[in-house]
């Protein structure tokens, strides 16, 4: 039984009468096992991937499976199992923590919410989250706006992680933060990883974290994902087109803006409108067959690969 898998996922949004499927044919599956990193520039359709699999937008058409059974069709009890198997972070912490409660509080109310615990054993795993994060327990009686940026964001992961949740999705979870904070939430995660069932679908910029702590990477570009594979492979030997330039322009790959209001750029229109691969205008490498034809994912050598080079 796999954990958690899209079928098809479509998700289309429309900005100023242009549909752009910022989300496209999605297949990917995520495990318990997995440290599985999404990477792609901005506007490539990452966030609204975390978005479906958590329920907070439907999907066009297409399937998201949570241990065998549709997001959409299932009874409360499962959906409550779902919630609890999953844990979530985004890059503003400020976005998940209610800046009227004490930290204490919003490590308990997740806890409570699901109402199995006794006062001991809610003591018992908050103090052990504030340790696995390297947490004080001083700032239990602190709110969110008197922590440090580093505080506040390991706050936000210790809340997602506290009912030990199988996954964790996190949206760019430290690019707030300086290297040496990432580093050292990263490694915490990691040890965290190496003590309990934690799997996590990561959401970076950044390529040399990719590197250091995931086993899997996707690679997406405009709503498609054009390349899954093993990460030392994708280092190894990137493979997709696409790919080669953002392994290539490491460190602090190319990132555009990004826009509070959805806007597409020009450039980025005129690849959505392509009738066939839309990394066609940038590619190197591009065939005529290229230009109508959408190139569909192949399995080459145990990978993904979304090209006609393949
Ligand atoms: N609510 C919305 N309404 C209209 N368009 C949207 C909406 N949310 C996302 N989009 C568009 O969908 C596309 C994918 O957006 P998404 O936020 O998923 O990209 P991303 O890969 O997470 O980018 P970033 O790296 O900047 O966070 C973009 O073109 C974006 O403008
Ligand atoms: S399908 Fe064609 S245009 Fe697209 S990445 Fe491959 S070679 Fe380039
Ligand atoms: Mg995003």
């Amino acid at each position: 039984m796999s954990f958690l898998k899209t079928e098809a996922l479509y998700k289309t949004f429309k900005i100023k009468k242009f549909l752009i499927p910022a989300v496209e044919n999605l297949n990917i599956e995520i495990n318990s096992t997995d440290f599985f990193a999404l990477v792609g520039e901005s506007g490539s359709g990452k966030s609204t991937v975390i978005r479906l699999i958590l329920r907070l937008i439907k999907p066009d058409r297409g399937k998201i499976i949570f241990k065998d059974k549709n997001l959409w069709e299932m009874g409360k009890q499962d959906l409550k199992l779902f919630h609890q198997s999953l844990g979530v972070v985004f890059q503003d912490p400020y976005s998940s923590l209610n800046p009227r409660m004490k930290i204490y509080s919003l490590l308990e109310e997740p806890l409570k919410i699901h109402k199995k615990f006794s006062p001991d054993e809610i003591e018992e795993r908050i103090n052990r989250i504030l340790s696995e994060l390297g947490l004080d327990k001083d700032l239990l009686n602190r709110y969110p706006h008197q922590l440090s940026g580093g505080q506040r964001q390991r706050v936000a992961i210790a809340r997602a992680l506290i009912l030990e949740p199988e996954i964790l999705l996190a949206d760019e979870p430290l690019s707030a933060l300086d290297i040496s904070l990432q580093a050292s939430i990263l490694n915490q995660l990691i040890q965290m990883r190496e003590k309990r069932i934690l799997g996590i679908l990561l959401i970076t910029h950044d390529l040399n974290i990719v590197r250091a702590v995931s086993n899997r990477i996707g690679v997406m570009h405009l709503g498609r994902l054009v390349e899954e594979a093993e990460t030392k492979e994708i280092f190894r030997e990137p493979m997709h087109p696409y790919t080669k330039i953002l392994i290539n322009s490491i460190p602090g790959f190319y990132r555009r803006n990004r826009n509070k209001v959805p806007k597409i750029s020009t450039e980025d229109r005129n690849s959505w409108a392509l009738k066939g691969c839309r990394f066609y205008n940038r590619c190197q490498y591009r065939l005529d067959i290229c230009k109508k034809n959408i190139p569909e994912i192949k399995n080459v050598n145990g990978r993904k690969i979304r090209c006609f080079l393949y």
